[in-house]
């Protein structure tokens, strides 16, 4: 209650004395700043307050600097380890809360002519670990490999990385910290000490306090300022959304460009100087080798080289649990972190209804048990329901093939990167205001060196020719895009304003909170990095409505295996 903090603002002692009475003016000012405060933090609207009127915040010109790229003379990315010592450590988790991977690199990378690429079979994969730091008396083995960036094109160079490392650790208890060491102990070259945190039990009263949502990061000093904003807010999970390090806006020379294929239209193969990944790895270190960490993959990790191989980096340098969910593919998998069941999918491989991925999602969201975790929340990279002109109903076609899918399991809310902005959908399926349908929200506002989003589609001259909206990458390049039929905007391809979907909307680099209370109720927080750490740039609550929403439907009960409650994959 707020009056219940008016107490501790203590009146001045002699209040007839002039002198105090400026400091009465003042003291009351502060009770009413206060005051003000605790009306505004308990007035946290919530998703049933909505649908809300479409909301956008105008652009603050004075944080438009450019975003630019750390340089390979930072020591934030320069190794700092000898010989075949671990760098690059990281967290991933596995599909429940007993598992988790460590992966980390070692042994140097090599860029240019003629490499020959380590052996990966030359350090082997051990971590040592245990619940007491001095007694790491468990001990697990993994795989390691070495991958390539090759580019037989005469002028460009060629990468082989250093030897990648993956261990999956099992049998943890939940919520428990343990310490771990990394390396080959034979050398010998183990890492230092780290230590991480499991997820909780997967149960309706018991979830990660704060899961960190951001996308489209990239290395510029906007993302260290993200990053750090970030680790104040004192995350137990990051998520990803896609396009982490922006490799390919280099060429293989080390020379960047804000847009590669502007500035370099005859290079013979998109090029990409991978070293910005050991950067970025390094980078990162400090906030990963104890955070986990899940990635779904943008279209900056496609990287094509030689005989039209792609997202090599990507696959090489993460862990995911694919295996541990069913999934044949690195680009889609699922996990639990307590209460809550994420489903990664991949907007860059096929999506169709006859295809791998609807096959596995459809078996994944079966094999729910909403009891055990009431939450559902999937996130891709490119969003369906964004209103920018940048990437415009880009993804119609994923949208087209998934929706559904995802409508009839009551995913509840659904997270993308992409567009540089922010923005956050009111409830919406199909283009229609739906109280059953998931909350959209883009962050793809990491602080990349790209631009950021700022003209909308709706604003006037900005609704793109329908035809250029596909993505190649994404879909092949297939339309899927169509004019609405019904509401203000039938009969065309973008609104005249801001479209009713859209409910808050704003163009800064920031970073967002998720924290589940409890089976209905969800606090999102938007932090915009040019406030205060704990300011918010957006918040809601997103509260379910299980009883109105009723998830896993009969159509889709009567043609499944009926779901084993705690199904061991
Ligand atoms: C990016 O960072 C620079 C300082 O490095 C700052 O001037 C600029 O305002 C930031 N951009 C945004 C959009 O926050
Ligand atoms: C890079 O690798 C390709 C494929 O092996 C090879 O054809 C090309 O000559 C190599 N380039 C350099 C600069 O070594
Ligand atoms: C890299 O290649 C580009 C394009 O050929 C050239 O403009 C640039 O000067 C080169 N940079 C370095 C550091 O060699
Ligand atoms: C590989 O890519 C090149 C250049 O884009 C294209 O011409 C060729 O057809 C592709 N090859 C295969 C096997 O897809
Ligand atoms: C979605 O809306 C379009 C037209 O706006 C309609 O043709 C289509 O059938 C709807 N899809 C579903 C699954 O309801
Ligand atoms: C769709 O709407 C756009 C304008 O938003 C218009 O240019 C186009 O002709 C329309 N297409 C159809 C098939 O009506
Ligand atoms: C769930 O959490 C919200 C927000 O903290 C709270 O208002 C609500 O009473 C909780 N519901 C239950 C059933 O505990
Ligand atoms: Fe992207």
């Amino acid at each position: 209650m707020a009056s219940s903090s008016l107490p501790s603002i203590s009146l001045p002692v002699n209040v007839f004395e002039l002198n105090n009475i400026l400091s009465l003016v003042l003291t009351l000012t502060i009770t009413s700043i206060l005051l003000a405060n605790g009306a505004m933090a308990m007035a946290i609207p919530t998703t049933l307050d909505g649908p809300f009127k479409p909301v956008t915040i105008p652009l603050d010109e004075s944080f438009r600097g450019n975003a630019i790229d750390l340089p390979d003379t930072d020591p934030r990315v320069q190794r700092t380890v000898e010989g075949f010592e671990p760098e690059q450590i990281s967290v991933s988790l596995s599909s429940t809360h007993d598992s988790v991977w460590i992966s980390w690199i070692t042994g140097e990378f090599q860029i240019g002519n003629n490499l020959k690429p380590l052996d990966p079979k030359s350090v082997a994969s051990v971590v040592r670990y245990g619940t007491l730091r001095s007694q790491l008396n468990r001990r697990a083995t993994g795989h390691s490999l070495v991958y390539n960036q090759l580019y037989p094109f005469l002028g460009l160079q060629n990468y082989t990385s250093g030897i990648i490392h993956h261990v999956r650790l099992t049998g943890l208890k939940p919520d428990t910290l343990y310490h771990y060491q990394c390396g080959d102990p034979s050398i010998p070259a183990m890492s230092g000490a780290y230590c991480f945190r499991t997820m909780p039990d997967s149960s309706s009263t018991s979830y990660p306090s704060r899961i960190a949502i951001v996308g489209d990061v990239g290395l510029t000093y906007n993302t260290t300022s993200t990053v750090s904003h970030m680790i104040s807010n004192r995350p137990d999970l990051i998520l990803l959304v896609g396009d982490v390090t922006y490799a390919n806006l280099y060429l293989t020379n080390g020379t960047g460009s804000d847009c590669y294929a502007c500035s370099f239209a005859n290079s013979p193969i998109h090029e990409t100087y991978q070293p910005r990944w050991d950067y970025w790895g390094r980078y990162m270190q400090p906030v990963l080798s104890k955070v986990p960490i899940m990635v779904v993959e943008g279209n900056h990790e496609y990287e094509e080289q030689a005989e039209n191989r792609t997202f090599i980096a990507y696959t090489s340098r993460f862990a995911f649990p694919s295996k541990e969910s069913g999934s044949l593919s690195k680009f889609y998998y699922s996990f639990n972190a307590g209460g809550i069941h994420f489903i990664m999918l991949g907007a860059y491989v096929s999506f169709d209804k006859s295809g791998d991925q609807y096959k596995w999602l459809e078996e994944d969201l079966a094999n729910v048990d909403r009891e055990v975790t009431p939450w559902l929340v999937a996130t891709w990279h490119a969003p369906w329901y964004s209103t920018y002109k940048a990437h415009y109903r880009e993804a119609e076609c994923m949208r087209v093939a998934m929706e559904d899918l995802l409508y009839k399991y009551g995913v509840d809310v659904v997270f993308n990167g992409h567009v540089h902005a922010y923005e956050r959908s009111n409830r919406v399926y199909n283009y229609t205001l739906d109280p059953c349908g998931p909350v959209h929200i883009t962050v793809g506002d990491g602080g990349n060196r790209e631009k950021m989003a700022v003209p909308h589609a709706d604003e006037p001259g900005n609704c793109p020719e329908p035809s250029t909206t596909p993505d190649k990458i994404l879909g092949g390049g297939k339309f899927c895009g169509f004019n609405f039929t019904s509401g203000p905007a039938a009969g065309k391809f973008c609104w005249d304003r801001q479209p009713d979907y859209s409910a808050f909307r704003e163009s800064s680099f920031g970073h967002g909170i998720l924290e589940v209370k409890n089976k209905t109720h969800a606090l999102w927080t938007w932090h915009r990095n040019q406030d205060f750490y704990e300011a918010a740039g957006d918040q809601i609550y997103i509260v379910r409505q299980p009883d109105l929403c009723p998830v896993q439907p009969e159509t889709y009960r009567l043609n499944k295996p009926k779901p084993q409650k705690a199904k061991r994959r």
